[in-house]
């Protein structure tokens, strides 16, 4: 298999093959033997005139700085904001526009961390330059997993196979222990163990696919046991930011009997990784844990810098820049989110087009919702006619109007009230379009977010329909959809995500 990075985005973990990890794990550990070997500056030039912009939605120290240190050492430049306050973000600027104006501003690479789940595969579909994920909701960091893994294969002198490795923490709530199981389960007779409370375990859709990913993931009831048959124990932070309505003190309450402290690592061999930061008051690191030999964390944390030399180097170190586009792609106006109903005959004289000659029917909407939908769209105050109904028999209400098409904002603020809405568009009397319109349902996916305006697409995958952008696995509820035309849906989707390769 051909290894390419030469210009590429980088947005989830499962994109990349084992040779490509193996690959960059070679390249991170030439850079890391160079600065043992006092040969820090000897790329000094390696990326001279390349230009980094960092947007930075959310805190961050590591991923940041060290992306910034990695263009410094290769002889690049960098620039960006930490942070909104004094950007265009607060007068309502779209992730959309902001990244754009990174091309225009003539960088050559972004490195992004954004809350939204799924921000991260809209910026690299509307830039015309490479986009690295620093991190996106509560979804993916893959050069933290690629760091991760890179650290592993150092400290365990290149053997990625057979590894025994204990999670910690919240597993749950973050980002970096799926992005890292994941790029484990690449390798052969993986065995992830863990313990932790219910609330922050491993989360069941992972398990499920690192299981058939042929990784064995075993709960274990304490750190000791955990210990006992680990290699590496990886701690995290419980993700307190991601967790509406719980305290910190439930978390210490939570975290009390998973802490690592010098009582629970006494006798081990096992080296302890952590992400970092650690909360210094959960402390799910005990501070006298840092002065002992199993301490590899911060060692981890400059192996992030070696592995992002590697990364922007393989992206970069050939002579090329792309020219600002100012045009955006068609496409990305529009989603693969409706899902084409047939239309039978006796829908033709069927009552609730009755008085809507040329208009639009909502059709199938969730009980109890009409008034909330209506109240959204405020059709008769843009000047259109409203009739909602509900038939005794049927129970789900519809709402009928003159307005000729919805738009993707009017379609989504229906579909977050009352999920998988039917749509029927009608000329002339008769229903000339019909289709079930599908919003991801993950309530942090940014195609939920009004104001950012991505269309919502879906992906093919086997069976199954994923979001474009949080990847996560959509089950239609409807019970209107025959297989036929869930069939015939799956098979107008694309399969998958391409790498996009972006011309020079
Ligand atoms: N590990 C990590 O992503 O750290 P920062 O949040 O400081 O970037």
């Amino acid at each position: 298999m051909t290894v390419i990075f030469h210009n590429r985005d980088i947005i989830s973990i499962t994109d990349f093959s084992r040779e490509e990890i193996v690959h960059l794990c070679e390249a991170g550990k030439r850079m890391y033997e160079l600065e043992k070997g006092g040969k820090r500056n000897s790329l000094r030039d390696a990326l001279k005139y390349r230009t980094l912009a960092y947007m930075f939605y959310e805190p961050s120290t590591r991923t940041r700085t060290s992306f910034n240190t990695a263009m410094r050492e290769l002889g690049g430049r960098y620039d960006g904001f930490s942070g909104t306050e004094g950007t265009s973000v607060m007068k309502n600027e779209t992730v959309r526009d902001t990244v754009s104006m990174m091309g225009a501003n003539h960088f050559d690479v972004i490195v992004m961390r954004h809350p939204l789940d799924g921000s991260l595969q809209w910026a690299a579909d509307v830039a015309n330059i490479p986009v690295i994920n620093g991190g996106d909701g509560k979804n993916e960091h893959p050069t933290q997993a690629l760091l991760d893994v890179l650290t592993l294969y150092i400290l365990n002198n290149g053997k990625l196979d057979g590894l025994r490795v204990g999670f910690g923490g919240d597993l749950s709530h973050g980002r970096t222990v799926r992005s890292l199981s994941l790029a484990l389960s690449h390798f052969d007779d993986i065995t992830i163990r863990w313990a932790a409370e219910d609330f922050l375990g491993i989360p069941g859709d992972l398990a499920q696919l690192l299981a058939a990913r042929g990784v064995t993931v075993i709960r274990d009831n304490t750190v000791r046991d955990v210990m006992t048959n680990v290699d590496f124990y990886y701690m995290t932070r419980p993700q307190l930011e991601r967790m509406p309505g719980v305290t910190q003190k439930d978390i210490m309450a939570m975290m009390q009997r998973y802490r690592i402290d010098p009582d629970k690592i006494r006798g081990f061999e096992a080296r302890v990784l952590h992400p970092l930061p650690v909360n210094s008051e959960v402390a799910e690191i005990d501070y006298r844990v840092y002065f002992t030999p199993a301490q590899a964390f911060f060692a981890q944390a400059e192996f992030g810098i070696f592995l992002r030399k590697a990364l922007l180097h393989e992206m970069f170190h050939q002579d090329s820049y792309l020219r600002y586009d100012s045009r955006l792609p068609d496409e990305l106006a529009s989603g693969s989110n409706r899902l084409a109903r047939a239309i039978r005959g006796d829908k033709q004289q069927s009552m609730f087009i009755d008085k809507i000659h040329n208009g639009t029917v909502i059709d199938h909407l969730a009980e109890g919702t009409l008034r909330a939908v209506d109240a959204v769209l405020g059709l008769e105050h843009r000047g259109y006619s409203c009739t909602t109904a509900v038939i005794a028999e049927k129970r789900n209400p519809f709402i009928k109007t003159n307005l000729p098409e919805l738009s993707e904002r009017d379609l989504k603020q229906v579909a977050i009230i009352s999920p998988e809405p039917t749509v029927n568009y009608i000329k002339d009397g008769k229903v000339q379009e019909k289709f079930v319109y599908l919003l991801c349902r993950n309530t942090n996916c940014i195609t939920r977010t009004i104001l950012e305006d991505v269309p919502p697409k879906f992906y093919a995958d086997g069976d199954a329909i994923r979001c474009r952008y949080c990847r996560r696995p959509y089950a239609l509820q409807t019970r209107k959809v025959s297989a036929e035309e869930k069939q015939e849906y799956l098979r107008s989707l694309p399969a998958g995500i391409a790498p996009v390769l972006y011309p020079n």
